[in-house]
C-alpha cells in the first residue's frame, strides 16, 4: 500500500487554468473519492496522478518516491476509464491477462492471476467471450478485473459505473465496496455522483472551478458544508437556503426574514456572529419538519406540492415567501393547499457568508 502525495498541483491547457494549486493527501489503503459538477477538472487530475497528463507545476510523490517525471507505466497504477476501452478482437481471458503478460509473468501465472480476480468478480462463465458479447455491467466487471489482476500500489478509477444502469450501478456499487474493504488498495475515484461518493469514500474531496472546496469524511462534508457551493452540491433533494437577519428571541436564536422571525432552536452561534448580521441559513429538507404542537404562529407555513418516492415523502411548502423542502414520512403526509406549523432544527443548520458563501458557524 502506497500514500500518493499531490503537492501544488496546477494544470493550464494553454491560457485556460483547469486546475489551481491542488494539496491533497491519499493515505494508504484509503478510498479517496474526488467529487465535482463536469468540467471541474477531475479527469484531468485523475490523469496527472497516472501519468497521462504532465502538471504545469507541483509535484507527485507515491510514498518517498517523485513519480512527477516518470512515465504511466513506471508508476505501478492501474486505471479503469469511463468507457471500458476493453480489447474488441481478445477473449475475457486475455483481455485481463494482457498486461501481465507485457509485464513478462509466465503462461500459468497469469491463468492463476486471472482465475483468481474472475471467481472474485463472479465472471468465470465469461472468460472465453469476446467484449461483445457481454452486456455493460458484464464489461465494466472485466475491465475492473483487468486492473485489478495486476495488484497496482495505486488504482485510479474515472467514473467506472456511469454507463450502467441504475439497478447494476447500485450491485457495482456494493461489490465496489466488498473489494477494496478486502483489498485496501489506495484508491483514487472520480465521480460526479454523490451517493456513490457517499458510498465508498474514507473521505471525500469536493472539486468547483479547478480547486478543492472541501476534503473531509463524507459525514463531516454532509453535515458541515464548507461553503455554499458544497452544501448545494452534496446532498440531493437540495440543502434549502433562506437569506436573512440573526435575531435573538427570548428563548433562543432565530432568523429575521421579511417580517417572520423563525425560531433555530439549538443553532451554534460561533464566536463572531451577531444580532442583526445578514447570513444565509442552509437547511436540508429532514431538519425541516412538521411542529409538535399545532402552534401555526411561530413558523407558518403553506404546502405547496407533495413527491412522495417511497420511503419519504418530499414537501413543497412556502415559508416566509420562499419555497422550502421539507422530508416527511409518508405517513405524516399534509396536503397541497394545507397551512402547516414548522419546526425549523436550529443544531443541524449552517450559515453562510452572504457575500463569499464560506461557511460561518
Ligand atoms: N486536452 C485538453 N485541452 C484543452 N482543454 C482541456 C483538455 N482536457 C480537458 N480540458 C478542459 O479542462 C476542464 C476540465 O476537464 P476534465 O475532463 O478534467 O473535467 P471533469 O471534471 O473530468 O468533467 P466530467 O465530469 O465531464 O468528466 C474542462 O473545461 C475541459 O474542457
Ligand atoms: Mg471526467
Amino acid at each position: 500500500m502506497q500514500r500518493v502525495h499531490l503537492q501544488g498541483i496546477a494544470k493550464s491547457f494553454g491560457a485556460t487554468k483547469v486546475l489551481e494549486q491542488i494539496d491533497l493527501t491519499i493515505e494508504p489503503g484509503e478510498f479517496l473519492v474526488l467529487l465535482g459538477p463536469s468540467g471541474c477538472g477531475k479527469s484531468t487530475l485523475l490523469n496527472i496522478v497516472a501519468g497521462l497528463e504532465q502538471p504545469t507545476g507541483g509535484r507527485i510523490h507515491f510514498g518517498d518516491r517523485d513519480v512527477t517525471d516518470l512515465e504511466p507505466d513506471q508508476r505501478d497504477i492501474a486505471m479503469v476509464f469511463q468507457s471500458y476501452a476493453l480489447y474488441p478482437t481478445m477473449s475475457v481471458r486475455r483481455n485481463m491477462g494482457f498486461a501481465l503478460k507485457m509485464q513478462g509473468l509466465s503462461t500459468a501465472e497469469i491463468a492463476a492471476k486471472v482465475a483468481d480476480v474472475a471467481k472474485l468478480l463472479q465472471i468465470e462463465h465469461l472468460l472465453d467471450r469476446k467484449p461483445a458479447q457481454l452486456s455493460g455491467g458484464q464489461q465494466q466487471r472485466v475491465a475492473i478485473g483487468r486492473a485489478l489482476v495486476r495488484e497496482p500500489q495505486v488504482f485510479l478509477l474515472d467514473e467506472p459505473l456511469s454507463n450502467l444502469d441504475a439497478k447494476l450501478r447500485a450491485d457495482m456499487r456494493v461489490e465496489l465496496k466488498r473489494l477494496h474493504e478486502r483489498g485496501r488498495r489506495t484508491t483514487l475515484y472520480v465521480t460526479h455522483d454523490q451517493v456513490e461518493a457517499m458510498t465508498f469514500a474514507s473521505r471525500i474531496v469536493v472539486m468547483d472551478k479547478g480547486r478543492v472546496q472541501q476534503c473531509d469524511r463524507p459525514e463531516v462534508v454532509y453535515a458541515k458544508p464548507a461553503n455554499r457551493f458544497v452544501a448545494g452540491f452534496v446532498g440531493a433533494p437540495t440543502m434549502n437556503f433562506l437569506e436573512g437577519e440573526l435575531a435573538l428571541l427570548s428563548d433562543g436564536p432565530a432568523l429575521r426574514l421579511k417580517e417572520n422571525l423563525l425560531p433555530l432552536p439549538g443553532l451554534w452561534a460561533s464566536r463572531g456572529l451577531q444580532v442583526g448580521q445578514k447570513v444565509v441559513l442552509g437547511l436540508r429538507p429532514e431538519h425541516i419538519g412538521l411542529a409538535a404542537a399545532d402552534d401555526v404562529g411561530t413558523c407558518p407555513g403553506h404546502v405547496v406540492m407533495t413527491e412522495p418516492t417511497g420511503p419519504d415523502l418530499y414537501v413543497r411548502i412556502r415559508l416566509a415567501g420562499q419555497e422550502v423542502t421539507s422530508r416527511m414520512s409518508p405517513g405524516q403526509a399534509p396536503s397541497p393547499g394545507q397551512k402547516v406549523a414548522l419546526e425549523l432544527d436550529g443544531k443541524a443548520a449552517s450559515l453562510f457568508d452572504v457575500a463569499d458563501g464560506q461557511r460561518l458557524n
